[in-house]
């Protein structure tokens, strides 16, 4: 049950601050205003200037059958939440982007500019005016997973449907989906979708090459982790019996993830990842939040192949905390803990994803590299640590860390009572890179890099298409 304890204070924690800034605001709200009119005799914002900035940033979640708990795609429905909207976007809870756009910024970032959150705002003090032209009648966009719209080249969906069982807890799945194919491909693009927006938390997935001798045919479906049962790649890669007896332990050739309004993964020119002949996509954590009913889910993973030649392929790098002593395998209650991950780099690299995770105790997380000659390269910074919205960060351009420059990671972990997120009340022990369990702490780093070629800085993800109807 000490999940569900968790999810009570998080949301006690954020009426709470939702209700300090209500206060703010309205106390606020006479100064301000007279503030807009003395220096800006415009009129203020109508829903037709604000409509566009919540179709881009809050619609593709806010909408039936998206993650978001209400839609927020028609005048009316905005109106209704309005102040609730203006705390949450005041306190950039919302939209849910937790990087630290001072130390970098990513592609596909959902961030509301100052302009935007002002004309928001602005318009949410004055009462929200509809405007006169017809964008309050106007029909909602389709949901994400239908604005995707070139044809995949693989679909691979979940082998069964998986029933998501009625519980209080947060349900975690492993599940595999085995293929084999005539030759390998080379992937440009990679998406992960749900069937069921609702309770699908967040995927982090591999895509995984096997050796001949593994029987790909009578491998089992999925498992649902437990909570005492340690998570480890072996034990879990024993369980679906994809280890050779010839070469061991399967080869990982991509390693994604999923949350809710994330885009497809795709790559620059040039760039891809190798579909082996034969492997499995290992949906290798799958968390379903609390529902009060039985549910389901059948999720697949489409790909998309490229047709260039000399196709560079992407390779997946994980990074680890070295434990000096037994004494750092435990955060004890009470604790702050710092851990670090240094690592040389042997080769002239690209960098193209980035992914921290850790679970509900970390604080921040803070990766950079330091280059031979002395530079710092800034990669990713999470200043409040969020165990719900974990991204896959995707760089607009890759990053050079050059041959022999030290990658560094520090991750700050809070086992006190101050800390809000504590699923412990009173704080317990918790064991630390113990395994994939969030009732125990790990510290990941997952970089997504390539060799560097000269003028790669100026390889950019392709566009995204815009969404349009069908
Ligand atoms: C990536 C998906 C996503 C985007 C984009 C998004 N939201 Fe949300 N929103 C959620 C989810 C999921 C929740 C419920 C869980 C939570 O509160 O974190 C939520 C909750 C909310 C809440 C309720 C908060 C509370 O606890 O009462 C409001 C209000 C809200 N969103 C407004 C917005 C606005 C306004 C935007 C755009 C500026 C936006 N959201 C963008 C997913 C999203």
């Amino acid at each position: 049950m000490a999940h569900v304890l968790v999810f009570g204070q998080r949301q006690c924690e954020l009426r709470l601050s939702v209700l300090l800034l209500y206060v703010t605001i309205l106390l606020g709200s006479t100064n301000t205003v007279t503030a807009i009119q003395r220096t800006s005799p415009e009129k203020p914002p109508t829903y037709s200037d604000v409509a566009p900035i919540l179709a881009r940033t809050c619609v593709p979640c806010h909408q039936q059958g998206e993650v978001g708990p209400f839609p927020l795609d028609t005048y009316s429905s905005v109106r209704k939440r309005a102040s609730t909207i203006a705390i949450v976007v005041e306190d950039n809870y919302m939209p849910p982007q937790r990087n630290d756009p001072t130390w970098r910024r990513f592609a596909h970032e959902r961030r509301l500019s100052s302009q935007e959150k002002t004309t928001l705002l602005s318009w949410i003090r004055n009462d929200c005016p509809p405007g006169n032209d017809d964008t309050t009648r106007r029909k909602p966009p389709l949901p994400l997973s239908q604005t995707r719209q070139t044809r995949p080249d693989l679909v691979l969906p979940m082998p069964l449907t998986m029933d998501i069982p009625p519980t209080m807890e947060q349900t975690y799945f492993c599940v595999a989906i085995p293929f084999e194919f005539d030759r390998e491909r080379t992937v440009k693009a990679i998406d992960y979708v749900p069937s069921n927006r609702r309770l699908a938390h967040h995927a982090s997935y591999q895509v995984l090459e096997v050796a001949d001798d593994v029987d790909l045919r009578n491998i089992p479906a999925f498992f649902r982790y437990g909570k005492d049962q340690p998570a480890h790649d072996s034990l879990d890669y024993a369980y679906f019996g994809l280890i050779s007896r010839s070469s061991g332990l399967p080869r990982e050739t991509f390693h994604g993830g999923w949350l809710p309004g994330t885009q497809r993964l795709q790559f620059p020119p040039t760039i891809g990842f190798r579909l082996p002949r034969r492997g499995v996509v290992l949906l290798r954590n799958i968390h379903y939040s609390p529902s009060a009913r039985s549910d389901s889910d059948r999720a697949e993973v489409r790909m998309w192949f490229g047709t260039e030649n000399n196709v560079r392929n992407l390779v997946f790098a994980a990074f680890k905390p070295i434990l000096t002593d037994t004494s750092q395998t435990v955060i004890r209650a009470g604790d702050v803990d710092t851990h670090r991950i240094y690592a040389r780099i042997r080769d002239n690299i690209g960098v193209y994803f980035i992914n921290p995770h850790m679970h509900r105790l970390g604080v921040s997380f803070t990766v950079w590299a330091e280059s031979p000659s002395g530079d710092t390269i800034r990669l990713v910074r999470i200043p409040s640590w969020d165990f719900d919205w974990q991204d896959l960060y995707q760089f607009e351009s890759p990053v050079h860390i050059p041959a022999g420059s030290i990658l560094n990671a520090i991750a700050v972990y809070d086992n006190t009572a101050k800390n809000p997120a504590n699923p412990n009340s009173p704080p317990q022990d918790i064991l630390f890179e113990h395994g994939m369990n969030d009732d125990s702490e790990m510290m990941r780093l997952v970089l997504m890099v390539a060799p560097w070629k000269h003028g790669d800085d100026r390889l950019r993800l392709p566009e995204q298409r815009p969404p349009r109807r069908r």
